[in-house]
């Protein structure tokens, strides 16, 4: 079965073929991240324009580097996410519905979150379950049990900003740009990690929550108040021991809680996903300490960290085969909350 995935649920415009939920036969990403740079994060009628604009183009790629014609196709699948206010959801949609109601073809809706750590059974083919997945995003940040397709218990969460908003907003302060995490990540690369002592705040906390808001508010407090010694702005140095110092509290508190996320569930893999997956430490981290356990790591290649429609068509391919699809007229662009079993 070959299913057309498609996202529009943050900045990238993506369409990906992926055949039996396993065969990635495309993946395109369409980038509007240098569109939003100059705002810092993502600005909703910039999304919707650039959507619209690059939905076709980015299928028509998808559907030529798969070589499959688009009537060829057996599943349309989209991505949502929970949150309705965010209209350019509908983009995605609206072009799978039309799709699925000119092909005769069934349309599957599948939630974002899901895709990015369900993206792995197209690397991993002999992923088994159950495991537990640490999904971290810019929207999100979710520890949970995956005991089948569908099957989840949400262990854990943040409070308040996801891991990678706090990426984000620290690079502002630091002024590096936007995305954040990316340069946050080779900016440490150059510092040292021991210079500033930084919270890694609820890391003693029985919960598996997260939260970033006091992490994120001591790096502010740090800034300012070296800035009033470098009103011209902090040496480049200062600033990358900075960002290795944050990215160190950041990670640790992350990989503390996966682990014992996995020791609790008793289980023999752990898995991420989502953009922050992407970040050089955590991945070295939970590599090393998965490694001394005993247990398995599974790490996405870093184009399948952050967004894409594989993990889209590959959630979509299970779910159609137990749930059948979604009505394309009344199938909705967001869902009630992440993580929701079927
Ligand atoms: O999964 P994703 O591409 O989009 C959402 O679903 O939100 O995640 C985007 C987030 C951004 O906050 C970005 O700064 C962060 O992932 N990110 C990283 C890295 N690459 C992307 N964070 C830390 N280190 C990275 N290398
Ligand atoms: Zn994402």
């Amino acid at each position: 079965m070959r299913v057309l995935g498609i996202d529009t649920t943050a900045d990238d415009t993506c369409a990906a073929v992926v055949e039996d939920g396993r065969t990635i036969l495309s993946n395109v990403v369409f980038s509007q991240s240098s569109l939003h740079a100059r705002f810092g994060g993502i600005v909703p009628q910039i999304a919707s324009y650039e959507h619209l604009k690059n939905v076709l183009p980015a299928v028509d790629t998808a559907l030529a580097e798969a070589s499959l014609r688009l009537e060829a196709v057996d599943l349309f699948a989209v991505g949502q996410s929970p949150d309705p206010a965010l209209n350019y959801y509908l983009i995605s949609l609206t072009t799978s519905k039309v799709f699925s109601v000119i092909f005769n073809k069934p349309l599957i809706g599948v939630d974002h979150m899901e895709g990015h750590f369900l993206a792995n059974f197209a690397e991993h083919r002999d992923l088994v379950f159950p495991f537990v997945s640490l999904t971290v995003a810019g929207g999100h940040t979710l520890l949970s049990y995956v005991s089948d397709f569908g099957s989840y218990e949400i262990l854990g969460s943040t409070r308040d900003d996801a891991a990678g908003e706090a990426f984000d907003k620290v690079a502002r302060l630091l002024r590096l740009g936007y995305p954040g995490g990316p340069l946050i990540d080779l900016a440490a690369e150059k510092g040292n990690e021991k210079s500033f002592v930084l919270p890694s705040p609820m890391i003693h906390d029985a919960s598996l929550d997260f939260s970033y808001a006091g992490l994120k508010t001591a790096v502010w407090r740090l800034v300012k108040s070296l800035e009033k010694d470098y009103p011209q702005g902090l040496p480049s140095l200062m600033v990358s021991d900075i960002a290795a110092s944050f990215r160190r509290a950041a990670v640790k508190v992350l990989v503390e809680k996966l682990f014992k996320a996995a020791s609790i569930k008793k289980v023999g893999a752990v898995v991420l996903g989502g953009g922050v997956a992407a970040n050089q430490l955590i991945r070295s981290e939970v590599t090393r300490e998965g490694a001394a356990r005993g247990l398995r790591v599974v790490l996405p290649s870093l184009k399948l960290c952050t967004d894409n429609a594989v993990g889209t068509a590959v959630a979509a391919f299970y779910k159609f085969r137990k749930c059948g699809g979604d009505d394309p007229l009344t199938l909705k662009h967001y869902r009630e909350r992440p993580l929701m079993n079927w």
